[in-house]
């Protein structure tokens, strides 16, 4: 067993990793603020024996008095409306938050794994995006408070690895969907579901010619953990995507076509700064974590629009969350003292 820490443990994708780490039998903690992450992603874990969640944000230093072997840093605003919502505290985050934890996995020993992200490549000058490739990000535009944040990260975990030999990961993840994305977060997958299953025409930005690649959360999931379980040599970054590309137009299709309707689409002007193309090469975590995407992405928006038809769907006042196992990061203090 395992004692790990997920921050930013309660949003889309950590909620599934807290899942997936603790049916493994780890012990795990997840430390969330709240920001974008939902109690409902975590509901079920709380009565877990082996799940703790600690209300903190990351971008005051954390202090935890159990051991910790493993740090998965997810925290961090994803989606643009949300990481545009408040920039400079997103750049926080990637920054104070990012050497908060390295500061936590120095003083625990602890390796220490980034959710980076493919916005590190910006608007790709390649039909396909390497590791290798160093990017083309504008640094004053919208997106740059997440895009350089995110920059930033990797490069305070690099300096970190070369100058203490701090066990590090970077995965950079491609877009990811599935269960549990917001109903309100602005991505494509999550817009186009709620609003076609909501009988409204889906927004399509600019002409839908941009492309984008899907990867479905299990897969996504999956990945990070071969890679924190990977040999202390394999740093990264390694890209964590699904190399099927497909226009964003053609995506809108497929999400009426699972869904058995016609696809009614609302074009409208296309966002400052959306990168043009997105596909992963992923040779390297296929040499390296011996991991490649296995769901489809029918597959995928099947079990993705089931999520959606219940969250849609009214509420049940019986529902209540159980809370013993919430801790502050008051309690965990005043715990360790
Ligand atoms: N989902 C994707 O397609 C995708 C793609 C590339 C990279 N990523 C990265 O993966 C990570 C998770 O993304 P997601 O889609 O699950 O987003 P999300 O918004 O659902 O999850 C982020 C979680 O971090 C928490 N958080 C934010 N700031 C925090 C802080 N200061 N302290 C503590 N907790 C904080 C939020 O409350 C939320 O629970 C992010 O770092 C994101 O940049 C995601």
């Amino acid at each position: 067993m395992k004692r790990i820490l997920i921050a930013g443990g309660a949003g889309f994708l950590g909620s599934h990793l807290c899942e997936r780490l603790v049916e493994r039998g780890h012990s795990v903690t997840c430390v969330d603020n709240f920001r974008t992450g939902h109690r409902r992603n975590i509901s079920h874990l709380l009565w877990h024996p082996r799940f703790r969640l600690i209300e903190h944000d990351i971008v005051k230093p954390l202090s935890v008095s159990a051991s910790i072997d493993e740090i998965y840093n997810l925290a961090c605003p994803a989606s643009p409306p949300h990481y545009q919502r408040d920039p400079r505290y997103t750049v926080m985050v990637n920054v104070m938050g990012v050497a908060n934890l390295i500061e936590l996995a120095r003083y625990k020993k602890a390796r220490l794994l980034q959710a980076s992200t493919s916005e590190v490549y910006g608007d790709p000058l390649n039909d396909e995006q390497s590791e290798t490739d160093w990017g083309n990000v504008n640094c004053t535009g919208p997106r740059a408070c997440y895009d350089e944040g995110k920059r930033c990260a990797e490069t305070l975990l690099f300096d970190e690895w070369r100058q203490h030999d701090l066990p590090i990961k970077v995965a950079r993840i491609f877009n990811t969907y599935g269960p549990r994305m917001q109903e309100e977060d602005g991505r494509i997958i999550s817009n186009f579901v709620v609003q076609a299953l909501t009988d409204q025409p889906m927004t399509v930005y600019g002409d839908g010619s941009q492309t984008r690649s899907f990867c479905y959360v299990d897969d996504l999931v999956d990945g990070l953990i071969r890679l924190m379980d990977s040999p202390a040599s394999v740093t990264g970054p390694i890209n964590l995507g699904n190399p099927e590309e497909l226009t964003v137009l053609r995506v809108a299709h497929r999400v009426a076509a699972v869904l058995g309707k016609r696809a009614k689409v609302d074009f409208n002007p296309l966002p400052a700064d959306d990168p043009r193309r997105r596909r992963p090469n992923i040779s390297r975590a296929a040499a390296l974590l011996g991991w490649k995407p296995t769901t489809s992405l029918d597959a995928g928006l099947t079990k993705t629009i089931a999520y959606f038809r219940k969250l849609l769907a009214p509420v049940n006042a019986h529902e209540a969350l159980p809370l013993d196992n919430v801790v502050s990061m008051g309690a965990a203090r005043a715990a360790s003292a």
